[in-house]
């Protein structure tokens, strides 16, 4: 590093706070050595699927900033580790201040004689200091042409009518409609088209945790990007007309999107605000503080979707890991920002539902999560939620000897439906009770029309982490139907009337049996979206193929149960050596379409189009089209970093634009990353490198 040159610099931010002392950089480097450099390298060159802590990435992600915002990525690691690999070393907070010491320090940052300190307030005002020209500003708004200006004033507001049935050209909301089949009826792009697809435009957007969905009305297109920062950017060339800094307090969750309605985007905040800025212009109308249920656990509770529109009411789910009472879903007056209703996704001792807890106190109840944003028919006027089960498997492992009490633990795992106007539960539906494996169905809810015995019926339909379709009555919560994508070996019986499922009895988590349950904890499938389309009656599901393996002393512990747990190969990998697929499923027929194998997981949503295309990207990384009958792929696109969220398409003046974010860390981008690696690994295989590119937009053209 050229520390001549960075040494002109230190005067810029001698004159905040404090510094650090190479000492304390020394300590840090001990300490990194002893539980970072596995991962991120001896020279904190970044190795496999670990980023560089050092040179380019290192000044585009930190420069700049405040410390903090590094504090607090350096303070969640080593990474959330489902398997909780006992064996990695704990780190006291001095520990992780001289490790950021020791960060600085091998970016040409130069010590002096003052110790940095650790608290959020000292590092919140300690700036890490620019290189000599640096552009400080990624996401400044360029000066709007009178073109773009004229644009942004004719905004139209988004009306309810265009909610429930929004111009082709539009993607309005997460799932671009109501019933969140992420279908477009564009078809300039189609499966002759496609093949002179090319990149339009790219907008770097900044670093860290995050999952944005871009969302366009009227040729703007709306996102959040890290850490609390929204955008309007000029959908036909990617400059940013608008942007609205969030001040927020902690640290940076990964949110999933925005959404509209009337004249304002809505959007969740990582400090478990919901927000409603003006569409045109960017400024805050109006800022809700949710109310936590258990204040003192505030860093444990998350906003993670887009907020839901249902009529005049802002839906909001909120997840809670291990707090007492856990999550719940929130309605918020469109116009006022006031709390209308809450519902909380754990059933209290009072609750009809009450006694499924195995007679726990509700101070030990938790769980619930709700991760994903809702869908809503407005016909039938509910909204349709997941929520995730509990991490405190423990105290439900055995059920308790007392009448009346079960450890179904309602409402885990269960669909949810809604009045949207007062939060009132009109039904619900548990697809796996007192879920010992973390294997959630607490992702999307779509409402498609199906034909079932002979007559049409509205379904909503969803599929957990074992990659199995659930399609109920979305009037009533009735069941209809499965389709098994065949990945899981947990379930061995579903009962085709009321769809309840018999759990394997050699599955279940146990102390003194080993097993290898498939899917593994992250999921056949996680967050990545599905998609449906009423053309081809089909679901298009993003997989991958990977098991857990039960037995004791094999270095982590499943949730808290403590049942030891490792990760281990599918047992029909043999046959083709891939772990992503992506699976059509026929809704009409209830059977598995095509199947396309490939290695690398598919690590966004699926997106497909009146073109006969179903989009996908994965951590090859690369963008995909497939044909939306057969699987065959019909167009890619190199990225050069993980595109890690949704793919969405929307159309201005007549042209179709395709786009795609890439290069946010995330934890499905993670567990996908680490199983291609084990996997390669195991094989004798090339482990994939890490893509070096930063984050940024992507958006593709005719
Ligand atoms: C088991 C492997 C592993 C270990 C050990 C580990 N990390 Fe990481 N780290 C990752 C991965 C993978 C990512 C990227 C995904 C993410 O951001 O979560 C990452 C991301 C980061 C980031 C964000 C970088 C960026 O550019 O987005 C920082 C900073 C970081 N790690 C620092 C550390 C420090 C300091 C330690 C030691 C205390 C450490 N890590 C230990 C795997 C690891």
């Amino acid at each position: 590093m050229f520390v001549g040159a960075l040494a002109l610099l230190v005067g810029s931010w001698s004159t905040t706070s404090s510094a650090f002392t190479k000492d304390q950089a020394g300590k840090g480097r001990a300490a990194y050595r002893k539980a970072c450099a596995v991962c991120h390298g001896a020279k904190l060159e970044g190795i496999q699927l670990a980023p560089g802590l050092t040179g380019e990435r290192f000044d585009q992600t930190w420069r700049g900033k405040a410390a903090g915002l590094l504090g607090d990525n350096i303070r969640r690691m080593p990474p959330e580790n489902l398997e909780g690999d006992t064996e990695m070393p704990k780190l006291t907070d001095d520990e992780y201040t001289a490790i950021i010491a020791y960060i600085l320090m091998s970016n040409g940052i130069e010590p002096d004689d003052q110790e940095l300190a650790g608290d959020n307030a000292s590092l919140s005002k300690y700036k890490v200091a620019l290189l000599p020209g640096q552009k400080l500003d990624l996401l400044k708004p360029t000066q709007p042409t009178e073109a773009q200006a004229a644009k942004l004033a004719n905004l139209s507001p988004v009306t309810d009518e265009m909610l429930q049935n929004p111009s082709p050209n539009d993607w309005l909301q997460w799932g671009r409609t109501y019933d969140g089949q992420r279908h477009s009826p564009l078809e300039i792009i189609n499966k002759n088209t496609v093949k002179d697809l090319s990149l339009e435009w790219r907008t770097p957007l900044t670093p860290g945790q995050n999952m944005p969905h871009t969302i366009v009305h009227d040729g703007i297109m709306f996102l959040h990007t890290h850490p609390d920062t929204y955008l309007a950017l000029d959908a036909t060339n990617g400059q940013i007309l608008w942007r609205y800094e969030y001040d927020t307090q902690g640290r940076a969750s990964q949110k999933m999107g925005v959404t509209l309605a009337g004249d304002k985007l809505l959007a969740a905040t990582s400090d478990k605000h919901v927000i409603a800025l003006n569409a045109k212009t960017g400024e805050l109308i109006w800022d809700h503080e949710v109310e936590l249920l258990t204040p003192a656990a505030k860093g444990q509770y998350q906003l993670r979707s887009s907020p839901l529109v249902a009529g005049d009411v802002v839906v909001m789910g909120v997840t809670a890991t291990y707090v007492p009472k856990g999550g719940f879903i929130l309605g918020i007056d469109l116009n006022t920002g006031k709390r209308r209703w809450q519902f909380n996704t754990v059933a209290w001792p009072d609750d009809p539902e009450g006694h499924t807890w195995n007679d726990l106190p509700l101070a030990k109840r938790n769980g619930g999560s709700v991760w994903h944003q809702g869908t809503y028919d407005p016909e039938l006027g509910l909204v349709y939620y997941g929520a995730a089960p509990t991490y405190d498997t423990g105290p439900l492992m055995v059920r308790v000897d007392k009448e009346g009490v079960t450890n179904d633990a309602m409402y885990t795992n269960c669909t949810l439906a809604l009045d949207p106007k007062d939060g009132r539960l009109v039904w619900y539906y548990q697809h796996a009770p007192n879920d010992q494996w973390d294997l959630d169905w607490a992702f999307e809810r779509q409402l498609a029309d199906v034909m079932w015995k002979g007559k049409k019926v509205r379904a909503v339909m969803n599929i957990g982490k074992i990659a199995l379709l659930d399609a109920l009555d979305a009037a009533t919560g009735e069941y209809l139907f499965s389709i098994d994508s065949g990945i899981q070996n947990i379930i061995a019986s579903i009962d085709p009337v009321t769809g309840a499922k018999t759990y394997d009895p050699d599955k279940i988590p146990n102390h003194e049996r080993a097993a290898l349950v498939c899917p593994t904890a992250w999921g056949a499938r996680s967050w990545p979206e599905t998609s449906y389309s009423p053309k081809t009656k089909m679901v298009y599901l993003p997989l991958s193929e990977w098991c857990m393996n039960m037995e004791k002393g094999s270095g982590g512990a499943l949730l808290s149960s403590g049942v030891g747990i490792g990760s281990d190969e599918h047992p029909t990998l043999s046959d083709d050596n891939m772990i992503g697929r992506l699976q059509a499923m026929n809704i009409e027929t209830q059977e598995l379409a095509w199947a396309h194998h490939q290695l690398s997981p598919i690590s966004t949503s699926t997106l497909n189009t009146a073109g006969g295309l179903v989009f996908a990207g994965d951590i090859d990384p690369s963008l995909k089209a497939y044909d939306d009958a057969t699987g065959k792929i019909l167009w890619q696109a190199k990225l050069d970093a993980h595109p890690s969220s949704g793919v969405t398409t929307y159309a201005v003046d007549g042209k179709q634009y395709v786009a795609v974010t890439t290069g946010f860390g995330n934890f499905h981008i993670g567990g996908m990353t680490g199983a291609v690696a084990q996997f390669s690994k195991a094989r004798e295989m090339q482990i994939p490198k890490r893509p070096t590119g930063s984050p940024a937009i992507w958006v593709f053209a005719l």
